[in-house]
């Protein structure tokens, strides 16, 4: 990737988790937390891009962005919108687009549970929804930001024929994407095991995963 990090140092603690009610959508909470992500159902995209434009491209949990930024660099033509949870990784990508005077690329603070009414219908070209953290245990399954709501939303955004790629480290979590898409019947999907036919930079989780000879499950989705 083109761009000089040294200019952008991480912060030194750099924390993997937030507090776990943020995970959760507004709706199902008595009362707003003091600390919560931002929710709206609006955007102007003149505010939010450099470019003013709306986004083709959506990457949701997109971490510490070495795939938002890559995509970026790599699609000068399409708008990309990194979408998280963590405040500190979103002030720092923040720092790095404004640096680099990114046009194409912007990260938004927020919670997905709360769902995309800020996105038009019909308009996204590709959703990235890559090694979202896994609540792998079913009493935890409220925080989990994909399930039978979302992706009615995803649906909703995409345009016909637009993709969402799922990828997981967990065969629990790749079970559990199968069978909320067979559930849904709004997409078709193909499990991907090499990776040519996925064709797609490498998030900072597979970066991992492939050091440390982790496995991981991909699924490229195709809305009907
Ligand atoms: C394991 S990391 C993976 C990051 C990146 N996609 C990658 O593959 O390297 C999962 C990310 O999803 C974010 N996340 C989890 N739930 C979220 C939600 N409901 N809304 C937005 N971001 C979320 C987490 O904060 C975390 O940064």
């Amino acid at each position: 990737m083109n761009i000089d990090f040294s200019k952008y140092p991480l912060p030194k603690r750099f924390r993997h988790h937030t507090a776990a009610h943020l995970y959760v959508p507004l709706s199902l909470m008595k009362n707003k937390p003091d600390y919560y992500p931002p929710v709206f159902d609006k955007l102007d995209w003149n505010q939010v891009f450099l470019n003013g434009k709306a986004p083709d491209l959506i990457d949701i949990g997109c971490g510490k962005g070495s795939f938002l930024l890559e995509n970026a660099l790599q699609n000068p033509d399409k708008n990309i919108i990194g979408i998280e949870l963590r405040k500190q990784p979103v002030d720092w990508i923040a720092g790095v687009i404004e640096g680099e005077k990114l046009q194409n690329c912007a990260v938004l603070w927020y919670n997905i549970a709360n769902g995309m009414g800020f996105v038009e219908s019909n308009s996204i070209e590709k959703i990235f929804y890559l090694f979202p953290d896994p609540w792998p245990k079913r009493k935890h399954l409220k925080r989990r930001a994909f399930n039978n709501e979302s992706i009615n939303e995803f649906a909703r955004v995409l345009q016909k024929g637009g993709e969402l790629y799922l990828a997981t480290d967990l065969e629990e979590i790749h079970n559990y994407h199968l069978k909320v898409l067979d559930k849904s019947g709004l997409f078709s999907y193909k499990i991907i095991d090499n990776d040519d036919e996925w064709n797609l930079a490498v998030t900072n989780k597979e970066k991992f995963c492939r050091a440390n000879d982790i496995e991981f499950y991909r699924i490229k989705c195709s809305k009907l």
